[in-house]
């Protein structure tokens, strides 16, 4: 027994042989489909997560960001909405509010240029303004996550909607340390708003987006989360600490949850489980603009969702070649 999520290891090496079996790693441009049904009427979500757009147009990435959305824009058939996966900009804990604001704006002025796909916001540490700036004031209301909340108009940064017989949750999973650092963990008020949802809309095809993964097998084998004696321990910064938490109420609800997608880790990641495909999003800015990040292009993921609540998910890439 793992005192840490009361899991058997045989029950959890029986996961983790579902786990291996549904991932589709490191890919720059790939097909996954799941459950191949068909129909006409797909609702197409685009997944765009970790843009990192850089002060002063470093690395030419404003240049990257804009090829990015003139391939979203470009996507027959045309996408119905957009979940950006969070990390919008880069720079900003080190940021004045001022210049926050300054680089906010240039994202999302390259953003909307030209497309007003509807476009929902997920909330990533790099997005957390100030907090390692010791001259900026914690006491101003655009502090952390204020000025991200303030310009995209989100009195929540955890909510839900609904498109064409899908459901949407969006959570809030990134969580500021005093010394500048951070963590993810999904907090009871938000578990318990999950669990309302669920309970609530327990038939309606369900996803659920964060930043930081919920689980993944990448953390795993690059290190960052790995077996010590009978404990599973993983870096909170890179991994949910409580991410069994949200598995296991997605399990207990019986709801119709069909994927939970995160972004984060900058690399493309695909783990079935329990009939949930838990999906780590690569990144638009792959290796923050330097180029693939061990093999994972500059991307975002183009989802199919049908009405049945069977899905397709195809990353695709925007052709970008870094300086
Ligand atoms: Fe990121």
């Amino acid at each position: 027994m793992n005192p840490r999520n009361g899991v058997t290891r045989r029950e959890f090496l029986r996961r983790s042989l579902i786990t291996a079996a549904g991932l589709a790693t490191g890919v720059s441009a790939t097909t996954v489909s799941s459950e191949q049904t068909s129909s006409s009427e797909s609702l197409r979500l685009v997944f765009a997560t970790d843009a990192h757009l850089m002060l002063n147009d470093a690395l030419r990435s404003e240049e990257g960001l804009a090829a990015a959305v003139a391939a979203i824009k470009g996507l027959q058939p045309r996408p119905d909405l957009i979940v950006c996966g969070g990390d919008l900009t880069d720079t900003s804990p080190e940021l004045d509010y001022p210049a926050a604001d300054k680089l906010l704006n240039r994202f999302l002025g390259i953003w909307k240029r030209g497309q007003s796909i509807e476009t929902h916001y997920v909330f990533g540490n790099h997005d957390l303004v100030g907090i390692k700036n010791p001259l900026v004031s914690r006491h101003d209301s655009r502090f952390g996550k204020g000025l991200f909340e303030k310009r995209l108009g989100l009195p929540k940064l955890y909510y839900s909607f609904e498109k064409r017989g899908w459901r949407f949750i969006i959570l809030d999973d990134v969580w500021p340390n005093p010394d500048g650092s951070y963590y993810g963990e999904y907090k009871a008020d938000q578990l318990d708003f999950v669990r309302s949802e669920l309970e609530a809309h327990k038939e309606k095809p369900t996803v659920i987006a964060g930043h930081i993964p919920t689980v993944s097998v990448f953390g795993t084998w690059a290190g960052f989360a790995r077996f010590v004696g009978t404990n599973f321990k993983r870096r909170p910064s890179l991994i949910s600490r409580n991410g069994n938490s949200l598995v296991n109420l997605i399990r207990n609800s019986a709801a119709n949850v069909k994927l939970v997608l995160a972004g984060h880790l900058h690399y493309q990641e695909r783990m079935d489980m329990d009939g949930v495909c838990y999906l780590n999003g690569g990144a638009v800015c792959g290796n923050w603009w330097k180029g693939p990040l061990m093999g994972c292009s500059e991307g975002f993921n183009v989802i199919d969702l049908r009405p049945d609540g069977s899905f397709t998910i195809d990353y695709k890439t925007f052709g970008w070649r870094a300086s």
